[in-house]
This record gives structure tokens, sequence and C-alpha cells, in this order.
């Protein structure tokens, strides 16, 4: 039997902070609602000449770096991503000139919050099936070009950043078991009305910045992220009590803490990274991982479970023995 395991991460933050302090020069708002609300600090923004490529190269570069493999040696490479550098070809083509090799399948992965999810399902089903041998997989964001930036009910939330993991065949499990789930009927919840297809037939009026109607998003969610987490360790066999660790997308600390107590799970078995990165959308969850791997709390052996959601609705999660 082939299985895939994670055998490097890697994570890259633009230098820019954005505090609370900085918001409350630009729209109508208070650090101590924002604290409250949701839990952030701060959040990372691109230099205007780093685009998701950039980000996204320097998460990868290290993810291999720790994985002691060099570009050439990778056979897949998927980058989730909300924000691709152009519309088309994807930011994986792109990446994958950079950090040489060629030939082997590139692509991009579009479903927001749980795109890295999504990638990596998909990059373990290649391996499973004999199709690739090693895989980088990576979620990378430049969020902030697509925030308005005077309404105070988003342009706090999100953050730019990149995360990577290098997947490998083994015949000892790796990535037990992912559960992908969608619901198109939740999309106008959280969207961009602007687009390619749509924008030049009919919405001329629409812009092209996140539209969020952030208190059902956040019902919704804690209301369906603890179900998901369940049925995965159902699959396996496994109950709560055998998580080591839980590594959830990181869009709001109270969305966080009632995932946890609906799980039973106490907070310090739960990765947070939401106060420092903000909601960094496909980035979020591996780069929480490369904290996590880096600062030595997840170790060889440990169970890891990876969750997220995000528009469409999408939502899924991971099981990962490290
Ligand atoms: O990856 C998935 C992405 N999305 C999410 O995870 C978002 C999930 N939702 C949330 O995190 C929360 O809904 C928010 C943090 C966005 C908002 O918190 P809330 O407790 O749901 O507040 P609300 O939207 O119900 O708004 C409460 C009040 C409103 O004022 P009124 O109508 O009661 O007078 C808002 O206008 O707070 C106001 N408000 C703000 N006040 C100060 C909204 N944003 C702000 C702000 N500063 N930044």
């Amino acid at each position: 039997m082939i299985y895939s395991r994670i055998i490097g991460t890697g994570g890259y933050l633009p230098d820019q902070v954005i505090t609370n302090a900085d918001l409350e020069r630009m729209v109508d708002t208070t650090d101590q609602w924002i604290l409250e609300r949701t839990g952030i600090r701060e959040r990372r923004r691109a230099a205007p000449e780093q685009t998701t490529c950039d980000l996204a190269e320097a998460a990868g570069r290290r993810a291999l770096e720790a994985a002691g493999l060099k570009g050439r040696q990778i056979d897949l490479l998927i980058v989730a991503t909300t924000t691709p550098d152009h519309i088309f070809p994807s930011t994986a083509t792109k990446l994958q000139e950079r950090l040489g090799g060629a030939g082997y399948p590139s692509f991009d992965i579009q479903a927001v919050c749980t795109g890295f999810i999504y990638a990596l399902d998909i990059a373990d089903r290649y391996i499973r099936t004999g199709g690739a041998n090693t895989a980088l997989v990576v979620g990378a964001e430049t969020f902030t070009r697509i925030i308005d930036w005077t309404d105070r009910g988003t342009c706090i939330l999100f953050g730019d950043g990149a995360g990577a993991v290098v997947l490998e065949a083994s015949d000892t499990p790796g990535i037990l078991h992912s559960r992908l789930r969608a619901d198109g009927r939740y999309r106008k919840l959280l969207w961009v009305p602007a687009g390619v297809s749509e924008d030049q037939r009919e919405a001329k009026d629409q812009r092209p910045f996140v539209e969020m109607r952030g208190h059902e998003v956040f019902k919704w969610a804690v209301n369906n992220l603890s179900k998901i987490v369940d049925e995965a360790l159902a699959e396996c066999d496994l109950t709560r009590a055998d998580l080591d660790w839980l590594v959830p997308h990181q869009a709001n600390t109270r969305i966080l803490a009632a995932t946890a107590r609906k799980l039973g799970l106490p907070m310090s078995k739960v990765v947070m990274t939401v106060e420092r990165h903000g909601n960094t959308s496909a980035a979020s969850v591996p780069l929480a991982l490369d904290e996590a791997v880096r600062d030595g709390r997840i170790r060889s052996g440990d169970m890891v479970l990876l969750e997220a959601f995000g528009g469409g609705f999408t939502w899924g999660a991971s099981l990962v023995r490290f």
C-alpha cells in the first residue's frame, strides 16, 4: 500500500505589518473591537511589487529545504490560491519555472480558504495511486489586493502570506484521510462579485473586492466545522482523544474557540496564529502548521487534524500522522 507523508514544511510572511492602530486611522473601528470580535492584533501586507508567486516561492523553497530536496526533484506542484498572479497561466506554472525542473503537472486550485485542504487531498490521491512520488503543495495569497479598505467589516480580517508542505510516497501513513465538502447555495455570503466571464456580460458595476455577510458566515462555520472533524475521525476509527493537535483555518479566535469547545479539545491543543497573521485564506493552515512544526510543538508520531472553511462555501478536514 502506498501512502503520502509530509516530509517538510515552510512558511513566508511579507515584512509590512498592519496593526489595529493602523486600521483605526483608515476606517471607523477600534483596536478593542477588533481584538474582542476577532482576536486579531496585526496582519501582513505584501509589498506593491510582491506577488502571490513570490510568496509561494519563498514558502515552497523553505519546505523543500526542510525536506532536503531541490525543486527539480518534485513531480507534482499544486498552488492553492484565490489571488493568482494572472488570470492565466496558473501561478503554479510560474512557480515551477522558478523552482527548476519542467514537465511534471503543475496547476492551481481555487477553493478560497479551504484551498490548501483541497490541494493536499489531490496531491495525496496522486501519490497513493502512483501518479507522483514527491509533491509540493502550497497555499499562497495576496488577499489584501481584493480587500476594500473602506469596508470595516472585511478589511480588519485579512492578510497576506504563504505556507507549503512537501509530500513523499511512503509505506507508512502519513495522510490518513481527507474529507472535502462544498455547498454552492451559500456562495454569495462570502464572495467577490466581479469576475471574468460574468463581469464582462452584465456586472460592470461590481467591484473586484471581497463582500461578506460576516455574522452568517460565522454561525455557519461554528455549526459545521466540528461535524466534519467528527466525520473524518470516525472514518479512521479514531476519537477526539487521539488528536494531539488541531490546526484550524485562522479566521477568528471566537470561531476557533467555539470549534475546540464543541470538539471537547483544550485550547492548548489548538495551533493559533490568527492574532499575528489575521486570515490569510489558503495560506492560513500551512502557515500555522509550519510554525508549530518549527517551534517543536508538532513532533514525529503526532496525530494532527487540519481543517478549514471558506467561500463557496467549501470546507474540509485532513487527518495526518506526522
Ligand atoms: O475564511 C472565512 C472568512 N470569514 C470569516 O471567517 C468571517 C466570520 N465572521 C466574523 O469573523 C465576524 O462575523 C466579524 C468579525 C466579521 C463580525 O463580528 P460580529 O460579532 O459577527 O459582528 P456583526 O457583523 O454582527 O456586527 C456587529 C456590529 C455592527 O454594528 P450595529 O449594526 O450593531 O450597529 C457592525 O456594523 O459591529 C459593527 N462592526 C464594526 N464595528 C467596529 C462591523 N465591523 C466593525 C469594525 N469595527 N471593524
